[in-house]
């Protein structure tokens, strides 16, 4: 970590700043505590790359660049309709605890996304979502420094272009260039708030306490019990979480796949032309469940999640990636595209 004033550090490791906890160093790195730190850094260093809790990163090599590290503190009530509540929060807090922190308030609506790791400025890149809920559907804006222009621009629920972990961000490629830096995030919380337990994992949690009207806190709590049965904690088994994307496919491959799987989890999309596969029942059916490859491996309560269970280099996720690719791609014909963001340099 840093210590000097200034924030920035040259030829930085950034083990201790990726779940993976996967070796690599940086050129110049610089904690970002401020808005009017980033005035410094307009329109300089060509190759930048804004790291928020590195929950969703593999690093691949040494980074020839600038890493932002973001971790603008603050959240606040900033208005309140008949409707609904308006809160902010700085693109440097903790997901988890800012969500923990609106349910202390009174302020219930992101409940399902309790214990999704990483920070609030990278929740909208990706649309993070778990059980039913994503990002996107309690969103309301966000700043973002133009790193080009140097100009605050705001983006709100359209021109984020949500859709299934993918963002105007993703899809302009702008979360791999730095060239918006995320500041803070605003969300809109419906003051008639409904709950969202119809998810299998939960409802069944919920069912197994005996609660039949959960409140948000409840809900929280059993997603939080969840999440902690079948996920591994980084701190203890270093992760990105889930590994892959769900493969979206048309229903002419998904009935062709289906009747040769019945039992294959499936999910018809609203438009009634795709289908999204559980990944993790395709790598598990490819063998790979509880799998090592050298130091990596999928997994054993969870197909999908990839760990590292020490020592590993970017190489190895690699390595293991491709296999387990390779491996569904055999047996369904279905391709399989990672989550994560890769640093690389180029
Ligand atoms: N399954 C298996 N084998 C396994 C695990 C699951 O066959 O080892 C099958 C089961 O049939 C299960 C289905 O896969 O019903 C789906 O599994 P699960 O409900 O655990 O959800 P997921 O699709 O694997 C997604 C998100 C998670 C999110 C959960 C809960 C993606 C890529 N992942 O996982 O997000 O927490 O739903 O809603 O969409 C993350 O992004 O890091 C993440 C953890």
């Amino acid at each position: 970590m840093p210590n000097d004033s200034s924030n920035s550090l040259g030829n930085a490791s950034l083990v201790a700043f990726n779940s993976l906890a996967l070796p690599g160093r940086a050129k110049l790195y610089v904690r970002i505590t401020s808005v009017n730190q980033l005035d410094a850094i307009i329109g300089k260093h060509a190759r930048r790359f804004v790291l928020g809790g590195g929950s969703n990163l593999v690093l691949t090599e040494n980074f020839d660049g600038l890493i932002l590290h973001m971790a603008i503190p603050g959240r606040a009530l900033v208005s309140e309709d008949a409707e609904a509540w308006y809160v902010r929060a700085g693109a440097g807090e903790n997901w988890h605890d800012f969500v923990q922190w609106t349910l202390a308030q009174g302020w219930p609506g992101l409940e399902n996304l309790s214990l999704i790791p990483g920070t609030v400025g990278a929740a909208p890149i990706q649309n993070v979502g778990a059980y039913g809920l994503e990002v996107g559907n309690c969103f309301h804006a966000l700043s973002a420094v133009d790193m080009l222009t140097g100009r605050q621009e705001c983006f709100d629920c359209a021109t984020c272009r949500f859709g299934y972990r993918d963002s105007v961000f993703k899809q302009e490629g702008w979360h791999l260039t730095g060239r918006f830096v995320i500041t803070n995030v605003t969300f809109r919380l419906p003051k008639q708030w409904r709950p969202l337990a119809h998810y299998g994992d939960i409802a069944g949690e919920l069912a197994a306490q005996e609660i039949g009207n959960p409140d948000a806190r409840q809900i929280a709590d059993a997603v939080i019990a969840v999440r902690q049965r079948k996920l591994p904690d980084p701190a203890r088994l270093p992760n990105a979480g889930s590994f892959f994307q769900n493969p979206v496919v048309d229903a002419q491959t998904a009935n062709r796949l289906l009747a040769r799987h019945p039992d294959l989890t499936h999910y018809p999309q609203a438009d009634g032309r795709r289908v999204k596969l559980a990944a993790a029942w395709l790598i598990e059916q490819a063998g790979w469940k509880g799998r090592d490859l050298g130091p990596v491996g999928m997994y054993e309560k969870q197909a999908l999640v990839l760990v590292n269970r020490g020592g590993a280099t970017g190489g190895d996720v690699i390595a293991l990636m491709h296999a387990v690719q390779h491996d569904v791609f055999e047996k369904f014909g279905v391709e399989l595209m990672p989550e994560p963001v890769f640093l690389k340099n180029d």
